[in-house]
């Protein structure tokens, strides 16, 4: 299968992108960072992964470079996989609007217009393909100083259960992974104390590990996931 993924430089893009090629997949990456880390399953898995250097930020630049230049019409997409975010943290009275909307182009914006484009090429070459969002459980549970990013998660949410109705009867599948905190450079500025407190929060008293985070992905793309559509899956060490 041949699948899209955005965020592949490092932490879970970069692990969904590695257990994809393991798994015999074609992957097409986006990042701004062209990092070792990727150059390394390039230069393993030659033929089999691309990267473009694209920046989200900019919905309107992004979807013509990656849905025009990159893939074009002649790459079959089986799946997209919309892993890349960036967090904007900070209380609701400090909200700065500029940073919410440029939070808002990468988190929710391009997603949205990667899904039209994703679907335009699904409809094309008459593909049963599968979409998956990465949220986040904040979006769920609420924590202090992430009520914007929470709400990025929110709308991908809603967004994905809405593709999965309107998409459904040709059979495309959109489905939500919900990852809890995990290790990775987005929760790097945290102290000990606040992962503690987080991880005290979860029935296994751990972070959630990217590599389950991954192998939910990589399930959720294959054909033993053929009846699952419009889901929230929580891998989140059972986060209440
Ligand atoms: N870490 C956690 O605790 C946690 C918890 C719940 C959910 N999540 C979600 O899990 C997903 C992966 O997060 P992560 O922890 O692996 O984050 P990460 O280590 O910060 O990686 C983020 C990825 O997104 C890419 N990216 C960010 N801004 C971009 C932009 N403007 N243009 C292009 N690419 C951009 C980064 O690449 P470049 O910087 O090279 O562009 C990087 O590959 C995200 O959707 C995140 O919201 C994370």
């Amino acid at each position: 299968m041949n699948i899209l993924v955005t965020g592949c430089s490092r932490g879970v893009g970069l692990e969904i992108c590695r257990q994809l090629l393991q798994q015999g997949h074609t992957v097409y990456g986006i990042a701004r960072t062209h990092t070792i880390e990727f150059q390394q399953l390039e230069d393993m898995y030659k033929g089999f992964v691309y990267f473009k250097n694209v920046d989200l930020s900019d919905a309107e630049n992004a979807y013509k470079v990656v849905f025009k230049e990159f893939l074009g019409n002649k790459v079959v997409l089986h799946g997209y996989v919309n892993n890349a975010a960036m967090a904007y943290d900070d209380i609701i009275t400090n909200l700065n609007l500029n940073k919410l909307e440029e939070m808002y182009a990468v988190n929710v914006l391009t997603p949205m217009m990667f899904t039209k484009y994703a679907l335009r090429n699904m409809l094309l070459h008459h593909t049963a393909g599968c979409i998956i969002h990465i949220s986040s459980i904040s979006a769920h549970t609420g924590y202090k100083g992430l009520a914007m990013y929470a709400s990025s998660k929110g709308a991908l949410e809603a967004f994905s259960k809405n593709t999965a109705r309107e998409w459904g009867g040709l059979g495309i599948r959109s489905n939500v992974v919900v990852p809890g905190f995990m290790e990775t450079a987005m929760s790097s500025s945290l102290t000990e104390e606040q992962k503690d407190r987080i991880y005290k929060r979860t029935s296994l008293k751990q972070a959630t590990l990217i590599s389950s985070v991954a192998a939910t992905v990589v399930f959720l793309l294959s054909d033993s996931a053929k009846s699952i559509t419009g889901q929230n899956i929580h891998v989140d060490s059972g986060t209440i």
